[in-house]
């Protein structure tokens, strides 16, 4: 009899999702399920989307799994430990305190402006630059502290930091989310150094061009698109869906030594060139 491949083999415990309710952390929060952990999603919602949370969150719950979602700013200290807080004593409740084995970092909130004025539009600013780095790449950082202070992220834990190629390449308007994808990289690696001794391994995954909301809000995503399309050696853009389950295949123990790598989710766009 020959034994069940990786993907058959079902996954367990605790998937934290920061960015859980569009684009690639939606489409991981179902893929992960699907393949049998439980989902505890961070995102921020107005009134008028929160009935796509809801549907993810009852999909989830369709499948047998938990799905405990918050929708508050993950790069608020307060909000994080009180979001951290409310998780420790759910876990304890069901008796599976340290359950938490993947972090996926997915958040999509920078300024898309110039560095220097143009054609009227506006410079980037100075607390515009820092919340872009904050939520887009510190932020990382810091829920990995408080991951391991409370004994979480052991035994083959995962973090996954969402990348793209503006992280080597200049694009308009794109400056601030490129400097931040950059150092979202070194970040990255930082922890797959000092995660290693400790259970953990993180790796940045670069998605190839994806049609989501943040996609949308970039000047000029349709060209963006378009180039990518014909770029792309499969001929079609990235799907959320490619992401979800190159990250469920990550997730096996049988990865554990893929450690401090950007690894490139995205059919061969960039080796494309
Ligand atoms: N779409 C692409 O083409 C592409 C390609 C490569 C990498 N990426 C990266 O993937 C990541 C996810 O992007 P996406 O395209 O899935 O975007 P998206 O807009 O579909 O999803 C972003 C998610 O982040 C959440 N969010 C934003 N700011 C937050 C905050 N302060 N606190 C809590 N939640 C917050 C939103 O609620 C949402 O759930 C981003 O880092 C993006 O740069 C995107």
């Amino acid at each position: 009899m020959t034994s069940p491949s990786a993907s058959q083999r079902p996954l367990d415990g605790f998937a934290l999702i920061l960015g859980a309710s569009s684009g690639f952390g939606e489409a991981a929060a179902l893929a992960l399920a699907a393949a049998g952990m439980h989902v505890i999603g961070v995102h921020l919602d107005r009134r008028s989307t929160m009935p796509h949370v809801e549907s993810i969150t009852a999909r989830v719950r369709a499948m047998g799994r938990e799905a405990w979602f918050y929708n508050v700013n993950a790069a608020d200290d307060g909000k994080r430990k009180a979001t951290l807080d409310d998780i420790d004593r759910r876990l304890a409740e069901r008796g599976e305190a340290g359950a938490v084995r993947v972090l996926m970092h997915s958040l999509a909130f920078g300024s898309l402006r110039p560095a220097l004025p143009r054609d009227g539009a506006e410079a980037l600013t100075r607390m515009q630059i820092e919340m872009t780095l904050d939520v887009m790449s510190s932020s990382l950082v810091y829920w990995v502290q408080d991951l391991v202070t409370r004994g979480h992220l052991a035994r083959h834990g995962r973090v996954y930091a969402m990348t793209s190629e503006g992280s080597r390449s200049a694009l308009a308007d794109y400056g601030a989310v490129s400097a931040a994808k950059a150092s979202l990289e070194a970040w990255t690696r930082q922890l797959a150094l000092e995660g290693a001794r400790r259970g953990f391994t993180a790796n940045a995954i670069c998605a190839g061009v994806t049609r989501t909301p943040a996609l949308e809000k970039i000047p000029g995503h349709e060209a963006i698109a378009a180039k990518a399309v014909v770029r792309n050696p499969h001929g079609r853009l990235t799907t959320p869906d490619d992401v979800a389950q190159a990250l469920v295949a990550l997730a096996g123990p049988e990865t554990r030594w893929i450690n401090g790598n950007t690894i490139f989710v995205d059919g061969g766009e960039a080796a494309a060139g």
